[in-house]
């Protein structure tokens, strides 16, 4: 935005990061999702309100996005947080022709199509650490929480959080995870409209979700999958509720488990479920 001022020339002012329906929908080329949007100003968890929606027939590719959560959800029961404004808090409903046992596909195809729009709308290479972690710079940049509502054969919905810290400072970080975690402006030193990223993500997401997710297609995925990966070859804990073993991570199955290889040379399967990882070293 340029603005006049009589005698003093131009100043340059910034754009302010305004997230609304309008704005969103300006350009969007996608044909499915956030075709139908919510946006709100505060609410508990938009996988919460995604999940009461997807039960109550709203259409597949519907979006919740919200400026803050003040009851944010992570994987393994945590909670994530979500302050107002800094961040894109945003869940998408999907009605995927998988069964439960493929639901990991979900995940791995957003994973990829989030680390897609990074590159392409913030200029940013982030890495993947399985199974559903977007990392920069050894610290975690993104969450992702896929939640399935399904009987033993079918999926009815899936609603896929996505969690990215973009306008956080370090101070808006929690003490007990400042260690672990970082946004787009720790990372690049600048701040970033979210509606353009938001934008970013549906095409990317929606391209994977409608081309990707039949057997060539993931195949192909799953190569960029392991591509971005930031564990793949790397030794690494694995800490779940049996207790915590280490490995070598050795690649990853077509339903999202992670191949790891043993001290005592076996290769052991492990599904994303329960389970936590950390590198030999830290956090990656
Ligand atoms: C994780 O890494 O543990 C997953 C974090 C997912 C956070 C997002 S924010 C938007 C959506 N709503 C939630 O309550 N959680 C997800």
């Amino acid at each position: 935005m340029i603005e006049s001022s009589t005698k003093k020339g131009y100043c340059l002012r910034q754009v302010p990061d305004i997230l609304d329906e309008a704005l969103l929908v300006r350009g969007l080329n996608t044909s499915l999702l956030g075709r139908n949007v919510e946006i709100h100003s505060s609410i508990g968890s938009t996988n919460a309100r995604a999940k009461e929606l997807a039960l109550n027939g709203a259409p597949e590719g519907t979006v919740v996005i919200a400026h803050e959560q003040v009851q944010g959800r992570g994987r393994l029961g945590r909670s994530w947080v979500s302050p107002p404004g800094k961040g894109i808090w945003m869940s998408v409903i999907l009605r995927p022709q998988l069964s439960p046992q493929q639901a990991s596909k979900i995940t791995i195809m957003t994973a990829v199509a989030v680390a897609n729009a990074l590159k392409r709308s913030a200029q940013i290479e982030v890495g993947i650490k399985w199974p559903n972690d977007i990392v920069c710079g050894g610290k975690k940049l993104c969450g992702i929480l896929t939640e399935v509502h399904a009987e033993p054969e079918v999926i009815h919905y899936a609603v896929v959080g996505i969690g990215l810290n973009v306008n956080l400072s370090l101070e808006d970080l929690p003490d007990d995870i400042k260690d672990l975690a970082t946004s787009l402006k720790i990372e690049k030193g600048k701040e970033f409209h979210r509606v353009d990223i938001i934008k970013a993500i549906l095409q990317e997401m929606e391209k994977g979700y409608l081309q990707k997710l039949n057997d060539d297609g993931f195949a192909e995925l799953l190569k960029e999958y392991e591509r971005r990966s930031a564990i793949l070859g790397k030794r690494v804990r694995v800490i779940g509720i049996g207790g915590e073993f280490s490995g070598y991570a050795e690649g990853f199955g077509e339903d999202g488990s992670l191949m790891l290889r043993l001290d005592d040379g076996r290769l052991k399967r492990i599904l994303a479920g329960d389970v936590s990882i950390r590198g030999e070293n830290g956090y990656v």
